[in-house]
This record gives structure tokens, sequence and C-alpha cells, in this order.
């Protein structure tokens, strides 16, 4: 698809659609390891559990609640 929306991470090698399957950013994360590495897709990945989408602009306004 289109390069330039952010719709995994990139540290694990794994999408945002197959993050979703957990429960929250931090079982995610605890079975993933998913945003710990350079934590970039940290606040994309904790606007997914919140927005329920999975790929996002680089720049979504959204992002600033989730930092
Ligand atoms: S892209 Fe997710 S931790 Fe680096």
């Amino acid at each position: 698809m289109c390069d330039s929306k952010v719709n995994r991470c990139e540290c694990v090698h794994k999408t945002f659609e197959q993050l979703k399957s957990f429960d929250s950013f931090e079982a995610a994360q605890a079975a993933t390891g998913c945003g710990a590495e350079c934590e970039g897709c940290t606040p994309y990945i904790k606007l997914m559990f919140a927005s329920g989408e999975s790929e996002f602009d680089i720049e979504d306004p959204r992002l600033t609640d989730y930092e």
C-alpha cells in the first residue's frame, strides 16, 4: 500500500493489524516487544487501540495525545 502511512512496528516486524488482536498496548508489548526498541511506533500503537484504526499519517494530529 502507500509508503507514507505508518502501519507497523518496524523493529519487531508486526503490522498494527496483527497487534490489534491484543487487548491493550501493554499486552501487545509484553507478547511481541513492539514499541520497546526504538519506541517510534509507540504513540501510533496507543492511538490504534484508542481509535480502532490500523494505519496513520506520519503527522496525525491525534498523536500528540499519546506521546
Ligand atoms: S518501530 Fe516499534 S519499537 Fe521501533
